[in-house]
């Protein structure tokens, strides 16, 4: 089931087009990656999804209700995390999920407030000040405050921003446990390797256009795999390389990427042999959503590797 269909959405501040025809729709159960360089247009599109700010052109639908003419009941089926979740640091983590669920007309509040808290796991710090949490506590009061209205699209502003490793799996877990159990979630980023772990499907932004979008598991399953090689003298390989037409790209000053499918290794390997090239090392290597990622957010002018 379709959750949340956005189409020609666009902004525009003063002469700048800061969000151009965007596009995208996310189902039940899907997570969704909303990848960009810092000031591509993410948080923008993020609020006008969630109503925030208007959007010049464009509509955004959530669960089939269009959020400028049905606001209310589109807003129901969302929760969010914005920027910064604003929480009252004085107050307990308790006292703030209380407050919001009041203001949400959140019926049962108190048995929904220690669900949600459970499913974070804050149930031992939430009598505690808001004031004394980590960051990552407070990530989640987030989470928990957002989960609250078990909306059926959950909204994710770079959720990971600041977190350590250990902070960056657990929340992996929860969206994964969320999705699992139907939600659709949407979350924006520009750390791409988070994205991989997370996400079913990507979309990337730049200057305020979708450039790409795709399927997460299709990338990773090493369409357009390669090798990766170590030489002694790389001069020495690339002109064998070019006097036989092979394509490569140089990643460093000895490394460099060669496209080829892992049963042509061992053949590439003797071939090189015969010239006496020495390799210092090798192994395959498969296109991840980074080089993808650079590969859709690099200027035609920029800094674009070898092809
Ligand atoms: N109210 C505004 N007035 C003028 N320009 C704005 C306004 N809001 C955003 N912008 C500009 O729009 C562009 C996109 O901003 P946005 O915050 O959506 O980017 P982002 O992708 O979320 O970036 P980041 O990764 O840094 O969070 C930026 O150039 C920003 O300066
Ligand atoms: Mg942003």
């Amino acid at each position: 089931m379709e959750v949340l269909r956005v189409d020609n959405l666009t902004k525009q501040i003063g002469k700048k087009t800061i969000v151009n025809r965007v596009h995208m729709q996310v189902n039940e159960g899907e997570v969704y990656g909303f990848l960009g360089p810092n000031g591509a247009g993410k948080t923008t599109t993020i609020r006008m999804i969630v109503g925030l700010i208007q959007a010049t052109e464009g509509s955004v639908r959530i669960c089939g209700y269009d959020i400028g003419t049905d606001r209310e009941k589109a807003m129901k089926m969302v929760g969010a995390i914005v920027e910064n979740p604003e929480t009252y640091s004085y107050l307990s983590g308790y006292k703030n999920l209380i407050h919001y669920a009041r203001l949400a007309g959140i019926p049962n509040k108190e048995k929904r407030i220690k669900e949600v808290v459970e499913f974070v796991k804050l149930t031992d710090r939430i009598h505690d000040k808001v004031k004394t949490y980590s960051l990552g506590m407070r990530q989640r009061l987030g989470l928990a405050q957002a989960l609250l209205g078990k909306p059926k699209l959950l909204i994710l502003d770079e959720p990971t921003n600041g977190l350590d490793p250990e902070g960056i799996r657990e929340f992996r877990g929860l969206v994964r446990q969320l999705a699992d159990q139907g939600t659709a979630v949407f979350v924006s980023s520009h750390i791409l390797k988070e994205m991989e772990a997370i996400c079913d499907r990507i979309a990337i932004i730049k200057n305020g256009r979708i450039v790409t979008e795709q399927n997460v598991a299709k990338v990773l399953e090493g369409q357009g795999q390669k090798v990766r090689i170590k030489v002694d003298d790389i001069k020495q390989v690339e002109t064998f390389l070019q006097q036989n037409e092979i394509s490569y790209q140089v990643v460093d000053h000895n490394t460099m990427d060669i496209p080829m499918d892992e049963s042509e290794v061992s053949e590439f390997v003797r071939f090189l042999a015969l010239q006496n090239i020495n390799l210092r090392s090798i192994e395959t290597v498969k296109d991840s959503l980074e080089e993808l990622f650079f590969t859709f957010t690099t200027d035609e002018e920029g800094e674009k590797k070898n092809a």
